[in-house]
């Protein structure tokens, strides 16, 4: 009968006993069980030990010189970094009112000198059976409170960025309805594209919100084809020439012969997308997006460079995350929620790349992805 039970890591117990008998006697059951024990000699030892030994369990007598058992256990209970040990009494005070004040005193248990072997084995065993399973409660606990925030963090900015043009499409519509048939037609026309662009811009963010919803609980498939990357980019590059254009801002291209490569069109589509936007949206009009396809080893790399503003060192941890908008602001009014790079880094890792950036405040930034060329 082995003692340690889930792991096969040794349990460390501290024997806490001012009788070398007993200690031996410890030694001699429990070493064999596959336990690695400390002693200490007094509570006060036990107590300057402990954070050093870092033990699985404390066996605890009651009656040794200086504080006592008792004492010795609230203490360990008392400090957060010890208080989660499970201490086990080991003592010949076996009175009832004994056993009471052991329990109120922060033991897990309580055996009775002279004990018998298997009995300490096992209780050693499930106690510490118990401790690993309420550690996995604590971490798990911990883990989906952290969940929860982040959802409702989401939630909230989801909210709000939804508020915004319901609120146009709610005030336009009313005033449509009520004073409509008063309206010149160009007016009316006007109020009209301006319901479509919001109710556009609402479209978008449950597309994203959905996207991410999809990703994050692990059920993006992929559509894998053969294609070609080079004419993907091509493709994209002459959608956002029109934007570009419109701020005077060059997109220029680099593309290496390439051959085929495996991957889902429509989402590396995307990621393209939300990177040629976010050069053309954060700089400056009249300047250029170097637009680059290189081959490196068995990878295939895109990148997109702008003459942009750059991102702060101390933000780019944020750039990631989901909403997450940065000091850089669009250059020509343009919107965005900040999930574009969120989805779009979820986007290459399922395709088992890396998405990298490189960027130096005021000269520019370049957005990067590597995707396996087999
Ligand atoms: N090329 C860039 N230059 C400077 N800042 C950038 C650049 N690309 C992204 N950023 C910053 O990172 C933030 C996050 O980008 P992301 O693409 O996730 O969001 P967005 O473009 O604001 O909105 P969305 O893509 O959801 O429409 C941006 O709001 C911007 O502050
Ligand atoms: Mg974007």
């Amino acid at each position: 009968m082995n003692v340690p039970t889930e792991s096969s890591t040794p349990i460390k117990i501290l024997v806490v006993d001012d009788t070398p008998a007993n200690i031996d006697i410890l030694f001699q059951t429990l070493e064999p069980e596959g336990c690695t024990l400390s002693v200490a000699t007094s509570g006060e030892d036990a107590l300057n030990l402990v954070s050093e030994i870092q033990p699985d369990l404390i066996l605890l007598d009651i009656m040794m010189p200086g504080i006592d058992g008792y004492e010795t256990c609230r203490r360990l209970k008392e400090d957060e970094s010890t208080c989660n040990i499970p201490v086990i009494f080991l003592t010949a005070k076996n009175q009832t009112k004994d056993i009471v004040i052991g329990f109120s005193a922060g033991g897990v248990d309580y055996i009775t000198k002279p004990f018998r072997q298997e009995e300490v084995c096992a209780r050693i065993r499930k106690h510490i059976q118990l401790q690993t399973l309420k550690n996995k409660l604590e971490e798990q606990n911990q883990t989906l409170s952290e969940l929860n925030e982040t959802k409702n963090r989401l939630l909230g900015m989801a909210s709000h960025d939804l508020r915004n043009p319901l609120t146009s499409i709610q005030g336009y519509s009313k005033f449509l309805l009520s004073k409509g048939d008063q309206l010149k037609e160009g007016a009316r026309k006007e109020f009209l594209e301006i319901i479509h662009s919001a109710s556009g811009n609402m479209l978008a963010l449950v597309n994203d919100l959905l996207n991410l919803s999809v990703i994050e609980s692990g059920k993006l498939t992929l559509s894998l084809k053969s294609s070609s990357i080079g004419e993907l980019i091509e493709e994209r590059v002459r959608l956002y020439d029109y934007m570009a254009q419109g701020k005077n801002i060059k997109l220029l291209t680099s593309l290496e012969d390439m051959p085929e490569c495996s991957f889902d069109p429509q989402r590396i589509g995307q990621v393209l997308d939300n990177l040629l936007t976010n050069a053309i949206k954060f700089t400056p009009p009249g300047s250029k997006i170097h637009i680059s396809l290189k081959r490196i080893n068995k990878r295939v790399q895109v990148s997109v460079r702008d003459e942009g503003p750059g991102i702060k060192e101390e933000e780019r941890d944020k750039l990631f995350l989901p909403f997450g908008k940065l000091s850089s602001k669009p250059t020509g009014g343009e919107g965005g929620t900040g999930l574009g790079l969120a989805i779009a880094k979820k986007m290459i890792d399922a395709h088992h790349g890396k998405m990298k950036v490189h960027s130096e405040t005021g000269k520019g930034t370049e957005f990067s992805f590597e995707i396996p060329l087999d």
